[in-house]
């Protein structure tokens, strides 16, 4: 939530900066900003909407600044308009802060800055951070002689030197407490970006053209060979010719730069579309990638048995698409290993007193591995000594340092805000640790990882795009659908039915089949479109009942199955390979992806950056 970037280096630093901020846009589109820093001169432009409308009223300006930040905002404190959007000024405008994250006691530190007499333009936490900051730097002095910037203020003139500034941010964060990633400028400190960081994401990286900071690698693509990960509680800055981090307790830390190990073609369309389309057909490989490594490395085989032990409490937690395959995860193993299995949002699990202890397993799951419910839930379950599993997509993210076992996925980077390869690859791993968790039973499975393979190999070159598209004419205009499954089925319903609504905007539901005649029914009238699911050969009669209950209410029923011969009871059949049922999502999921993509192309929208959603939920 939130992306970031600063540049300083032999480049043009403001078009370097809006480049790299494309790559950063899935992280929140509200507004974007960038400000830089020239001599005398610290100037900001700023742009309510997508990145897009500032380069656009940048365009035709030539900054020859070698010192730059920028920020694309996805907003929680204040509404999205031009005073709210960063980077930030104080009331001198002496500097200029971009910010991802939340300053949890803003309103307590306004109160006091205001009673001093500052006064603010906007209603953002970043605003306070940068006002606040601001004081305290002027609050120090200047002791050396070393290169210095004069400010005048009402009583005096100032001179504030890079010492200061680091003892003011060392002070600032102390008086702050929250998640914050912040890289700030300040006037007549030429070509030196600072930063802070906590629990928000924040990498260096470094080019013979210069260094940069960014919230995240694939800002860096093309620009740095390589980068190092800012630990939290970490400041310092960055300049031309060197790099300064300290760590809380005021330690001098070497950077330790890897490798960028991301491909171009792994962030750019290419010949789609959308990055959402491009993404659900890179959903295969994503399955494939994600088994062979968890195989050819023996990830699972790494962690010690005795945490899959037959007596631990297993629990499940994550939050939106990744909780849906979390869903899978808890039917698997109730279905196939017959042990219970406790899960639940992780923004309701960590205020229900789960009852962790040191025979609990908490398993986690997450694409970005910086979601702020999630990780809490991490965090809760290791102070009650419980042991942590995460599966996570983004390498290097916090849940990855965080968590005792990480089983990893490789769908590699997932731009479109709407989970869907991250899911597929989810699933991958789920079905390989409930095999490893049934060797270690002794137990045999209705599935094995082979079969995973070849069918999702077999159908990786469907394309549903025809055949759904009278689909997607019929509930182009509708207010409401719903989405109806049995068992596994109706775990799928779920990821459709929330996929359709975050990125076309129409109101969706899913509902257990069973569950419709409880009340549901009374919503269904002459023409209302329901999507049923219909994978699980067991159940064919039980849901065709239901399909007969929405039919004789006027329903419109289009039926996702493998089995032809319903074709007649539904008013349109879409053809599901025909796999065993417990594979049924490797084959499922495409169709009800596509679905919502092209629903939301038939409605203008740009599925890619659905509105109100970030990608990375950094936030509670
Ligand atoms: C929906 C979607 C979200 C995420 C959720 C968790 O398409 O993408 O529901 O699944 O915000 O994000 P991660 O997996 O990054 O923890």
């Amino acid at each position: 939530m939130c992306g970031i970037v600063g540049y300083v280096g032999e480049k043009l630093a403001i078009p370097m900066v809006l480049e790299c901020l494309k790559s950063l846009e899935y992280r929140g589109y509200d507004s974007a900003g960038v400000a830089y820093v020239d001599g005398k001169k610290l100037e900001v432009f700023k742009r309510v909407g997508k990145l897009k409308i500032l380069s656009n009223f940048i365009e035709n300006k030539i900054i020859p600044a070698s010192c730059a930040i920028g920020h694309t905002r996805w907003a929680t404190h204040g509404e999205p308009s031009e005073k709210n959007a960063h980077p930030h000024t104080d009331n001198l405008s002496v500097l200029a802060l971009a910010h991802n994250g939340i300053i949890e006691n803003f309103s307590a530190l306004k109160k006091d800055l205001n009673t001093q007499g500052v006064e603010f333009y906007g209603e953002t936490d970043t605003e306070v951070f940068a006002k606040l900051l601001q004081q305290n730097i002027f609050n120090e002095n200047a002791i050396k002689s070393e290169n210095y910037a004069m400010h005048s203020t009402m009583h005096n003139t100032i001179k504030v030197t890079k010492k200061c500034i680091i003892m003011a941010i060392k002070k600032t964060i102390m008086q702050c407490t929250g998640s914050y990633a912040v890289v700030f400028i300040f006037k007549g400190i030429d070509d030196v970006i600072f930063f802070a960081k906590n629990k928000s994401p924040l990498i260096i990286g470094e080019s013979k053209y210069g260094k940069m900071l960014a919230s995240d690698t694939p800002a860096l693509l093309g620009k740095c060979e390589k980068f190092h990960t800012i630990n939290d509680g970490e400041f310092g800055y960055i300049s031309k010719r060197s790099i300064c981090i300290y760590d809380k307790d005021f330690n001098k830390i070497k950077p330790y730069f890897m490798p960028i190990k991301l491909q171009l073609n792994e962030v750019i369309l290419g010949e789609h579309q959308h990055f959402m389309q491009k993404e659900i057909e890179e959903g295969a490989k994503s399955v494939l990638d994600t088994l062979d490594r968890l195989d050819s490395q023996k990830i699972l085989a790494k962690i010690p048995e005795q945490i899959f032990d037959i007596n631990s409490n297993f629990y499940i937690t994550a939050c939106g698409t990744a909780l849906h395959a979390g869903r899978i995860a808890k039917y698997l193993i109730e279905n196939q290993l017959g042990e219970s299995v406790d899960l639940d949002y992780a923004s309701e699990f960590r205020y229900k007193r789960p009852q962790l202890n040191s025979r609990s397993v908490c398993l986690c799951i997450s694409q970005s591995g910086e979601t702020a419910d999630t990780l809490s839930c991490l965090e809760l379950s290791k102070e009650f000594g419980a042991t942590t599993l995460a599966v996570v997509n983004v390498r290097g993210s916090r849940m990855e340092s965080i968590a005792d076992y990480i089983i990893p996925t490789s769908a590699g980077p997932e731009i479109a805000v709407a989970s869907t390869k991250a899911y597929l690859a989810q699933l991958g791993a789920i079905y390989a640790l409930i095999a490893h968790m049934a060797k270690i039973r002794n137990k045999s499975l209705d599935f094995s990882i082979d079969e995973i393979k070849s069918i999702v190999k077999a159908n990786e070159n469907v394309n549903y795009e025809n055949e759904l598209k009278e689909v997607v004419e019929l509930i182009k205009n509708e207010e409401s659908v719903y989405f109806v499954g049995r068992g596994l089925d109706y775990l799928l319903a779920m990821e459709a039915s929330l996929k359709l609504k975050e990125i076309t905007y129409i109101h969706s539901e899913a509902l257990p089949a069973g569950e419709l005649k409880h009340g549901s029914l009374a919503l269904i009238s002459e023409g209302c479109v329901v999507f049923a699911i219909l994978t699980q050969s067991d159940l064919i009669e039980k849901t065709l009942n239901n399909v007969h209950e929405l039919n004789s209410r006027g329903a419109k029923v289009v039926l996702f199955t493998p089995f032809i011969e319903l074709k007649n009871f539904v008013y349109k059949l879409i053809k599901l390979p025909n796999v065993k049922n417990l594979l049924a999502p490797f084959v499922a999921l495409k169709p009800l992806q596509t679905l919502a993509y092209l629903s939301a192309i038939s409605k203008n929208l740009d599925p890619d950056k659905p509105r109100n959603l970030a990608k990375s939920v950094t936030v509670e």
